[in-house]
């Protein structure tokens, strides 16, 4: 079969950043941004920079980081975005921007309450201006998947005339189903007359679960691109996932008149990354990166695998990164070869005071566990950026008490807003006696409405890695810590989620209302 290139466009730091919760630090979107550069991801689509100043930086900083892969930045199409987007990336080695506007019925009424025409000319208008800044554009209808086709026709061959070099073919709220999907884009491809001008894409959502079928049904009627997010983050139910789309092309050779340069290798690390940053763990039973995609239960499947593991794989797990595992550094590791592991990982520290403070939690960490792995090395890199950033709330010391027949109590020790306090609370376990002693200096007003606490690696003596959702008046923020005592590490993703929520600023979401 002909191997023509699909490409890969991440939009983890963008689309996965909009799932509630899972907003990221410059510092964590540059770390999230190097993994993909090593998983050999195409186009990196790094936030929006109009959202805030924060974003703005986040989208610079990335374009700096970055040289193997394209980084893009999303804008409206208004003159305003696609200026600050322009700008956003004007130091990446390979830059792209990325406008959209809204083309289904209901959203050019109710939304935009612009009319189609108008909506074509702001189209153009977006490209033509975005053109100013690079000559890679691409242009998406959104809502595309409950769009008239004629319009779609319309307006795509509107804006490829106008220099996109991409077309992007959105089903924004995951309504379509893949037979009508695939025809669709093979429809558009086509009816547009200059449709061999650009390279077509899709962006699927996976309200339905349909998100990765949809795409691989637009890949058998020619998109070429394919727009996804690791471990499938995303607004809602989340974006099709990178790691699905990939191994299923790569694994399909037989269907697939294609194939990506991803590294698949890096595939895990990459998972492992994401979900220690944002607090969205993966299921188990997740295909690929879940923790059981390739452990058999039964008997017969343990049996088949060792006569012959082709029985029953079909994928071959050290392929896609698991194993990889390795005890990297142990107690008697210096500062050079800890140094130099994280750099291999992609970290870099912007000070002397910042791997100062990383080695440090090293050393105290290779006390309490013998054996220390990559993902132990990422989480406590998480933390120490935590701990540097000015953060109101800090965690200075806590102690709990759990005895069988005697109710459970904390004495907890804080630093809120320079002052130091020390609160007893009792709670029906210790942590929701920690709890509720933070929570007593701090006063949040909020609700938890996500507690989970994950093994980062294997073994007793493995760190906890625990996520804590809060909510205050319609926002939500995820918090996270990891220790080798659970009940600390629930206090430190505690104290993490009130920062997040102390410290959040306003930002405008690319989707709602208005362009
Ligand atoms: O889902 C969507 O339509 C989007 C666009 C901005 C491409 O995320
Ligand atoms: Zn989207």
């Amino acid at each position: 079969m002909s191997t023509d290139r699909l490409i890969i466009f991440d939009t983890t730091l963008r689309d996965g950043e909009q799932s509630p919760g899972a907003s990221m630090t410059r510092e964590e979107k540059v770390r999230i941004a190097k993994a993909l550069e090593r998983l050999r991801v195409d186009v990196i689509e790094a936030g929006f920079p109009a959202a805030s100043p924060g974003d703005f930086q986040s989208v610079q900083a990335v374009a700096r980081a970055v040289q193997e892969s394209r980084i893009c930045g999303l804008a409206r199409a208004n003159d305003a975005d696609i200026d600050r987007a322009g700008e956003a990336i004007q130091p990446a080695a390979q830059g792209r921007i990325h406008t959209f506007i809204a083309t289904s019925p209901i959203h050019m009424e109710r939304k935009l309450q612009l009319s189609p025409d108008q909506v074509v000319e702001q189209a153009v208008r977006a490209v033509k201006r975005a053109r100013q800044y690079c000559d890679d554009v691409e242009f998406s209808p959104e809502d595309a998947g409950r769009s008239e086709p004629d319009f779609l026709c319309r307006i795509l061959e509107a804006v490829i005339d106008a220099g996109a070099s991409t077309v992007n073919i959105p089903d924004t709220v995951g309504y379509a189903v893949p037979e009508q999907f695939g025809a669709l884009i093979a429809d558009l491809r086509n009816r547009v007359p200059n449709a061999d001008k650009a390279v077509w894409s899709v962006h699927c959502h996976n309200d339905l679960g349909l998100a990765v079928a949809n795409s691989l049904a637009a890949v058998l009627n020619g998109a070429r691109q394919v727009e996804c997010t690791i471990n499938g983050l995303g607004e809602r139910a989340g974006n099709a996932s990178l790691e699905e789309i990939v191994m299923a092309v790569r694994t399909r050779q037989d269907v697939f008149p294609c194939d990506t340069r991803i590294e698949t290798r890096e595939i895990v690390p990459c998972s492992r990354l994401v979900a220690n940053i944002t607090g969205f763990t993966v299921q188990p039973n997740k295909a690929v990166v879940g923790a059981n995609a390739f452990a058999h239960e039964s008997g017969i499947h343990q049996d088949g695998v060792l006569k012959h593991r082709e029985t029953y794989e079909i994928m071959r797990a050290e392929d896609v990164g698991w194993h990889t595992n390795r005890m990297v550094l142990g107690k008697h590791s210096g500062r050079n070869a800890f140094r130099s592991r994280l750099r291999e990982l992609g970290v870099e520290f912007e000070s002397e005071s910042h791997l100062n403070e990383a080695f440090a939690r090293f050393k105290e960490l290779a006390d309490k566990k013998h054996d220390i792995f990559d993902e132990d090395l990422q989480a406590l890199v998480t933390e120490a950026s935590q701990e540097l950033e000015q953060e109101a709330l800090r965690l200075l010391s806590l102690r709990v008490c759990s005895e069988t027949g005697e109710r459970p109590c904390a004495r907890v020790t804080l630093e809120f807003n320079g002052d130091e306090r020390t609160v007893d609370a009792e709670g029906g376990g210790p942590v929701d006696a920690a709890f509720k002693a933070i929570d007593s200096v701090v006063q949040s007003g909020t609700q938890l409405v996500l507690y989970s606490v994950n093994s980062i690696t294997t073994g007793t003596d493995a760190q906890g890695e625990v996520t804590v959702r809060l909510e205050r008046a319609g926002r939500v923020v995820n918090g996270q810590g990891s220790d080798t005592d659970i009940v600390i590490a629930s206090a430190k993703a505690y104290v993490n989620a009130l920062n997040r929520l102390l410290t959040a600023g306003q930002r405008k979401h690319p989707q709602a209302e208005g362009v």
